[in-house]
């Protein structure tokens, strides 16, 4: 929060630095409180309870910043000297400790100029080097990550490899499936686990207001790559270009489609060499035929809902700072089949709002318990349902080519076709 104190906003850094750090997170949520920011306090307080649950200092924090009146328990600062920094700690110490931790508050990365006002600049497409998130973060859906090793990384890893299956590897890959699933997740562990440089756009960023200049930005996006090869590119919500249907409403379009295939068929050029091409969209019934021929899009992967395994990590991830007590993670997993990434998300806040909720209440801080999250995920909606619905009538009529085999066996297997 930028105006925060300084020394709050020091603290408040250094424990994003060192999160199991408990007394310097109580120093904060005590800081807080001092400066009538309860809320955030509580906040502070029970990530610190998470680490500690027993630490009685953050008990009493919690309670007090919850509006209890203070339990008798430990240093608890007569009304009269509260308002005053309490003695015996050295503030100046502690903020020259903290100045060695703190990171500079923002990265040094140009922000790209909109091009609303400026149509003639379409240049600066970020291009990230290789990020922190690996397959090994990815729990579960080990088919994905098979196919993604053998059909992707393995000959972009390897030149050589590249070299014996020669044309079968060309072309891109299209990743698709029901929303919140982790498809943009697993590109960007791909991107993590390559030396290469990762180039992500969404096709919306690509498309501009301005005739003409989406296939620029197309070009541009595809330039780029090139200077920077090794190069992925994901190309995410491929859909946006909404190929079928514009091709009468929308002829603009069709223009930047066509840009697109033109840059795809580049790939297979000498001058391509390094550039590879992730793609990813919910609807793939509605990408244009055209970029799906060989040497295009032409491999899909299905990303499913996750299997136990990938919700046990979404689960374990999603709790890591928040105040837990004996949650039986293996129940969860079982009670939550069929919720996407993203529900599951939900789950943990809603649970956690529960506990919450009852700790006002009860005027007793309790931890978030099994219960809570039994609760909340029998409240939340599967959000993948409404997509299998229409993905059933792609499957039934139009599995042109054996391209939705993977989605047939799913459906067939979960009785839903
Ligand atoms: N296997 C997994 N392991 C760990 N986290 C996952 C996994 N799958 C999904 N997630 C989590 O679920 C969230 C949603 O995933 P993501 O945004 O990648 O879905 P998506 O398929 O791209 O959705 P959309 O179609 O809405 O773009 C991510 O923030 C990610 O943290
Ligand atoms: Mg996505």
């Amino acid at each position: 929060m930028s105006d925060d104190p300084p020394l709050i906003q020091s603290l408040r850094t250094a424990v994003a630095a060192a999160p199991a750090d408990v007394p310097l997170r109580l120093h904060l949520a005590q800081l807080l409180l001092e400066a009538d920011r309860a809320d955030e306090a509580v906040a502070e307080a029970a990530v610190a309870l998470q680490h500690a649950p027993g630490d009685a200092l953050a008990r009493d924090l919690m309670l007090r910043a919850m509006g209890a009146p203070p339990a008798p328990v430990p240093p608890a600062p007569s009304p009269a000297e509260r308002p005053r920094p309490r003695t015996g700690f050295d503030w100046k110490a502690a903020e020259d400790q903290v100045a060695d931790v703190v990171p500079p508050r923002f990265a040094e990365t140009p922000v790209r100029a909109d091009g609303q006002d400026d149509p003639g600049d379409a240049e600066a497409w970020d291009v990230e080097g290789p990020g922190t998130v690996r397959l090994a973060d990815v729990g579960g859906m080990q088919d994905v990550k098979d196919r993604m090793e053998a059909a992707f990384l393995a000959p972009l890893r390897n030149p050589e490899l590249r070299k014996l299956y020669g044309k079968s590897l060309r072309g891109g890959l299209l990743l698709y499936g029901p929303p919140g699933c982790g498809k943009t997740f697993i590109a960007r562990a791909v991107a993590g686990e390559l030396g290469a440089a990762f180039l992500s756009v969404s096709v919306n960023d690509v498309l501009d207001m301005w005739i003409g200049n989406s296939e620029r930005n197309m070009h541009e996006v595809f330039e780029t790559a090139r200077r920077q090869a090794p190069c992925v590119v994901f190309l995410d919500e491929l859909d946006a270009l909404g190929a079928k249907r514009s091709r009468t409403a929308h002829s603009g379009m069709r223009n930047v489609v066509n840009q697109l295939l033109s840059e795809l068929d580049g790939i297979e050029s000498a001058a391509n060499e390094g550039v590879f091409v992730l793609a990813a969209t919910n609807v793939p019934w509605d990408v244009d035929n055209a970029l799906r021929r060989p040497g295009r899009l032409d491999r899909t992967i299905l990303v499913l809902p996750p299997d136990g395994p990938a919700r046990e990590a979404i689960l374990r991830y999603h709790l890591r700072e928040r105040p837990i007590e004996n949650v039986d993670v293996g129940k969860l997993v079982k009670a939550t089949d069929g919720l996407s990434g993203a529900d599951l998300a939900h789950v943990c806040e809603a649970a956690a709002e529960r506990a919450l909720l009852d700790s006002v209440r009860t005027g007793t801080v309790r931890m978030i318990n099994t219960r809570d999250l039994l609760a909340a995920a029998k409240e939340t909606v599967p959000s993948a349902e409404p997509w299998f619905a229409s993905a059933r009538n792609v499957a039934m009529f139009a599995n042109e080519g054996g391209m939705y085999d993977d989605l047939v066996a799913y459906l067939k297997k979960r009785r839903k076709l």
